[in-house]
């Protein structure tokens, strides 16, 4: 039987996310805007990465404490505000620790922008203080689709992008 190399395959999904790294802060270099760097960083990922369906930011917003307003992002309609605590992106931000749900639905308390979604990942994004600035959230529409490869490389990725910011 001969053998059929996977894309999705841990191995070759993190080498995949090094190429995307490279990329990024390739395109990003000298660019100070945050939003320029959100907007790129959701882009190049989504496309990268056929498997994410939902890619993108939610902002801690400074004038509303302990709520996050979506940010720049790739796919169908999302919520436009989450509460810390709520949901997955919630619980991201209110713990500062990156969660995986392999089965959203499941999931005590998930936000159902888009009944598509099966299975997500929420990185937090701190700056150089260690503030929470924003939630990065990817869904897929198949379950289980992220493990610790993607939160390993998705949070290097975020902290060499966002981890100088003042
Ligand atoms: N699923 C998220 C809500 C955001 S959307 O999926 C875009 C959650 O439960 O936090």
């Amino acid at each position: 039987m001969s053998y059929v190399a996977r894309d999705d395959r841990p191995a070759d999904k993190a080498e995949r996310y090094a190429e995307v790294e490279t990329e990024i802060l390739a395109v990003l270099e000298g660019e100070t805007n945050r939003t320029a760097r959100m907007a790129t960083l959701a882009s190049m990922l989504s496309d990268a990465f056929p498997a994410y369906f939902w890619t993108g930011f939610y902002i801690v917003d400074p004038e509303k404490g302990g709520e996050l307003v979506v940010g720049p992002y790739q796919g169908t309609l999302g919520c436009l505000r989450i509460a810390f605590g709520r949901g997955v992106c919630g619980a991201a931000a209110a713990t500062r620790q990156t969660q995986i749900v392999e089965d959203v639905h499941a999931f005590p308390g998930h936000i159902a922008c888009d009944s598509r979604s099966a299975s997500e990942i929420v990185v937090p994004v701190l700056d150089s203080r260690g503030d929470l600035i924003a939630v990065f959230d990817v869904d897929s529409t198949e379950k289980a689709a992220f493990d610790s490869v993607d939160a390993a490389c998705l949070e290097r990725v975020l902290g060499a992008v966002f981890g100088a910011d003042a």
